[in-house]
């Protein structure tokens, strides 16, 4: 089991630690950090999680801590909402919630955005610990405590800072996993070894057939290094402004291709095909090496993962997508390059011209 603490500099209450391991979740003990403040605690899972992990989460919570309930949401990104918070909110009052209640985040992302939102509000907040249990949550969203829902308008546009009290990451759960969610968080992964390294990229090319299979020890690995990589960034960054930007790699094309797509390609999709699209424009503004861009993008394609646009997708509205991300600064759109495998950087500075030419070659 490794454990990975997250060290908040300016506010040293909210640190927090990451514990990684097989069967984490049959462990008892899993609210020790908190157990003698609570006095009820209740988990919030979603439709498909509930029926294959709350029972056994259940089970284990009421060896410490009792009572425990479940609140189940339907699962997908539709629960995302604040209709579903205030759902929840209405649930915990039912249910006697008080100030000293245990929220639990038993899921992927959505059920963790949720989760951690309706902590951060309910009676003015209440703590929270975070099973992730989709790759993606286990490397990304339950690190940072960036919480919140969507509205009809576009996505993550309500939302707080608001840390966990822990973080349980049960590397078992990944075998459940549909291939495709399976397909997101790696290709999280291969952006932090793209972004960050630390011997995660050459990881990831040896031992292609071993992750394909989800084997435990090297997810461990591969898990441990990725949180510890985002952990990095958000100790030295909480509240996201320049450094925090380098996460966004493959991100500035990746979701207007997600939005063009009308989300027809997942998010790991689009980001695959973003993250070429990043190597190639540091490419050709002369960043990049000819063989450093050539492994970036055999790595992305040795997943499985998408490396081209496919046909019927107009530029132009690709390009419009990308003018209106909410992470355009001062209208300035900010990409995310690299001038070698582990050295990104943030500029301003991408003529269009190169932008379009990058997307028409993704094309082909
Ligand atoms: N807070 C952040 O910093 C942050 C970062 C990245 C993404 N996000 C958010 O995360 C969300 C996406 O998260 P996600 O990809 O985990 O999607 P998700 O939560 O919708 O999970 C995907 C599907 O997998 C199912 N599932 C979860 N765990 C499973 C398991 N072990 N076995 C079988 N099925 C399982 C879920 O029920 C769901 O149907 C988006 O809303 C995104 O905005 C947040
Ligand atoms: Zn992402």
């Amino acid at each position: 089991m490794e454990r990975i603490r997250v060290n908040l500099e300016k506010s040293v209450k909210d640190s927090y630690e990451i514990v990684i391991g097989e069967d984490v979740i049959d462990r008892a003990g899993l609210t020790t950090k908190v157990k003698d403040e609570i006095d009820r605690s209740v988990i919030v899972t979603d439709s498909d999680v509930n029926p294959l992990y709350g029972q056994r989460v259940l089970e284990r919570l009421k060896e410490t801590t009792r009572p425990v309930d479940i609140i189940e949401i339907p699962a997908g990104e539709s629960s995302k909402s604040l209709e579903t918070v205030l759902g929840v909110a209405r649930r915990l009052v039912g249910l006697s919630a008080s100030r000293k209640s245990l929220l639990i985040a038993l899921g992927g992302g959505v059920v963790g955005d949720v989760t951690g939102f309706v902590a951060s509000i309910y009676m003015r907040s209440i703590p929270y610990i975070q099973i992730p249990t989709t790759l993606l949550a286990q490397v990304d969203s339950s690190v940072g405590g960036k919480t919140g829902v969507d509205l009809p308008e576009g996505k993550n546009l309500v939302g707080t800072f608001y840390q966990p009290k822990a973080v349980y990451i049960d590397l078992s759960v990944l075998k459940t996993l549909s291939d495709k969610d399976f397909g997101n968080g790696l290709a999280e992964i291969i952006k932090y070894s793209i972004i960050a390294n630390h011997g995660l990229f050459e990881l990831l090319e040896q031992e292609n057939a071993g992750i394909k299979k989800r084997d435990i020890s090297l997810m461990k690995t591969l898990v441990g290094r990725s949180c510890k990589i985002k952990a990095g960034i958000v100790e030295m960054d909480e509240r996201e402004s320049d450094l925090r930007r380098v996460l966004n790699f493959g991100h500035t094309l990746g979701h207007a291709l997600e939005a063009a797509s009308d989300y027809g390609l997942s998010h790991g999709e689009a980001v695959a095909i973003g993250m070429v699209g990043a190597a190639m424009i540091s490419r050709k503004l002369n960043h990049l090496d000819k063989d450093s861009f050539a492994r970036i993008v055999g790595l992305i394609k040795s997943y499985g993962l998408p490396t081209t646009i496919r046909a019927g997708m107009e530029t132009a509205q690709i390009t419009s997508f990308m003018a209106t991300d909410k992470k355009a600064v001062g209208g300035q759109l900010h990409f995310v390059l690299t001038k070698a495998i582990g050295v990104p950087f943030v500029t301003p500075e991408v003529p269009s011209g190169v932008v379009v030419e990058v997307i028409e070659e993704l094309k082909r």
